[in-house]
């Protein structure tokens, strides 16, 4: 008889069971996302050139000859950033035809809150009547609301939220130094908002973004928080290299449109709109000179009365647009936003 071998015992189970065979679910997320609603406000105060020049050495004829500005707003006093998103908020949601407490999640892109925490996006929310919606800040500075509209796009495609809400938003007269012959001219304040929420048909096309951080100091705040207090330097104003930002922008974000327009399937005849960063009107003119952009595609050119708002520009143009009846609703629209870091961020949207 051939010998049996005695099978051998289990080795004792050592630690808990696994528990591999567990399921993580997710929530489906709508198959297409849009822009249901915009909304802009721009401060009451309109500071046009020669006040500008009270202070600065410069005048009227030149800032309209080299960036296009006539007029800009400055938030009044006490008016803070949150003031401001909650007015431009409130019109996206109304156009949006939402209630506020469908909110899931608030972005408000800014780099003028002047709090370093916490975020301005939750009291943002509580004051919408979104309590208790996610919320955050992104620090994209110009590229800031394109930035928001690519993360909220996502979210609602991805099932993290519903609906939301995202806010460009500056109070950059806080962070100008006005004798500042770079940026005194450019910059100023203002919100502009839109509602992302589920859509039957794609409203937003992928978006084209990234960044050069061999650039981080081209637009910068002059001095970090810590070399303020250690140096005993001074309000750190936002300082530029204007020549080495506008040659980016005219060269480096035209092919960033186009990449936008074939990764959205659009052609550039067929958009309605062009909605670049509200930075300088030469660059503006330059961009849609490199696209060749058809002559019946409006382009925004919200600047020359409101100034560079940085994340508040693209969603204020854009409101403008629609409210004055420059665009039609429903129209395809491809905005840019670009800026420090250096950041940028391309779309194509139909307008709500
Ligand atoms: O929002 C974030 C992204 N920002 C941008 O995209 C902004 C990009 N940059 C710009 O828009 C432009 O560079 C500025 C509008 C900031 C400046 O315009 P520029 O045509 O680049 O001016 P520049 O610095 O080349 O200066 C031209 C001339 C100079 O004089 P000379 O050397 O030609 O005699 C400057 O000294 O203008 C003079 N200048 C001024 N004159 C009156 C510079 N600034 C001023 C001023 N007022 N504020």
């Amino acid at each position: 008889m051939p010998l049996r071998r005695k099978k051998a015992p289990a080795p004792e189970q050592v630690g808990p069971k696994p528990k591999g065979t567990g399921k993580i679910t997710t929530r489906p997320g709508s198959r297409h996302a849009a822009v249901l609603g915009v909304g802009a406000y721009r401060p009451r105060r309109v500071v046009d050139n020669h006040e500008i020049c009270e202070v600065l050495d410069s005048t009227d004829e030149w800032i309209r000859e080299r960036s296009g500005i006539i007029t800009r707003h400055f938030a009044g006093e006490g008016e803070s950033v949150i003031d401001m998103a909650e007015a431009a908020a409130k019109g996206a949601i109304e156009m949006a035809g939402i209630a506020p407490e469908q909110i899931g999640c608030v972005i408000v892109a800014t780099v003028t809150h002047p709090y370093q925490t916490p975020a301005a996006g939750p009291l943002l929310a509580v004051r919408i009547g979104a309590d208790g919606a996610a919320a955050f800040d992104i620090s994209a500075a110009c590229a800031g609301y394109c930035h928001g509209v690519a993360l909220a796009s996502d979210m609602v495609r991805g099932g993290t939220t519903e609906y939301a809400l995202v806010v460009g938003v500056e109070r950059l007269s806080d962070f100008t130094d006005p004798t500042d012959r770079g940026t005194a001219f450019i910059f100023a304040d203002g919100a502009g908002a839109a509602v992302i929420g589920p859509s039957e048909t794609e409203g937003i096309g992928p978006t084209i973004w990234g960044s050069d951080g061999s650039q981080w100091d081209v637009i910068a705040q002059r001095d970090s928080w810590l070399e303020v207090r250690d140096q005993d330097l001074g309000w750190p104003a936002i300082v530029m290299q204007g020549q080495t930002v506008f040659r980016w922008a005219v060269w480096g974000m035209a092919p960033v449109a186009k990449r936008a327009l074939d990764a959205a399937g659009v052609k550039i005849e067929d958009l309605d709109a062009f909605i670049p960063h509200q930075a300088n009107m030469r660059i503006i003119d330059a961009m849609a000179k490199q696209l060749k952009l058809p002559e019946d595609v409006v382009i925004a050119r919200d600047i020359a009365t409101t100034g560079n708002t940085s994340a508040a520009s693209v969603p204020l143009a854009t409101e403008r647009l629609i409210r004055e009846g420059l665009a039609p609703r429903g129209g395809l629209a491809l905005q840019l936003g670009f800026g420090a870091g250096l950041s940028y961020a391309a779309q194509v949207i139909r307008l709500p």
